[in-house]
């Protein structure tokens, strides 16, 4: 699975973000330790706590489909045009509970710009049961 695959399929998903209420358009596309993709995007919900982030989702069918591991997840958003959408906080540590010292967190631009991170440059000296 290549990067520019996952962000191309980030930009696709984000397509079919249900975000009536921001008009931030998100989508997640993840690859697993058995090298399959998922994929996410934002639902939102007229009662707003209950919105959903893309990221969640694409880890929802992660799981739902018995990955264990996100090997590199890609993340795509905004409201037009697509800006560098790095993962919100809560994200950051959904991610977290399923990635290891090689997880990649890429965060797609609109001009085919994109960025790189690892876990721990996102969320440094994380939270572990
Ligand atoms: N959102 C995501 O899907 N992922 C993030 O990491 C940041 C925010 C969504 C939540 C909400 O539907 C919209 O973007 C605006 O915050």
């Amino acid at each position: 699975m290549t990067d520019q695959k996952l962000i191309d399929a980030a930009l696709a998903v984000r397509k079919n973000a249900y975000c009536p209420y921001s008009g931030y358009r998100v989508g997640a596309a993840l690859v697993d330790d058995r090298g399959q993709m998922h994929l996410g995007c934002n639902v939102e919900n007229a009662a707003y706590p209950q919105g959903n982030c893309a990221e969640a989702s694409a880890i929802g069918a992660m799981i739902s489909a018995g990955g264990k591991t996100i090997v590199t997840i890609a993340v795509a958003g905004g409201r037009d045009a697509v800006t560098a959408c790095t993962p919100c906080g809560g994200c950051r540590q959904r991610i977290n509970e399923f990635a290891n010292e090689q997880t990649r967190i890429i965060v797609s631009g609109d001009d085919g710009n994109w960025d790189t991170y690892l876990m721990a440059e996102l969320l440094p000296a994380s939270f572990h049961l």
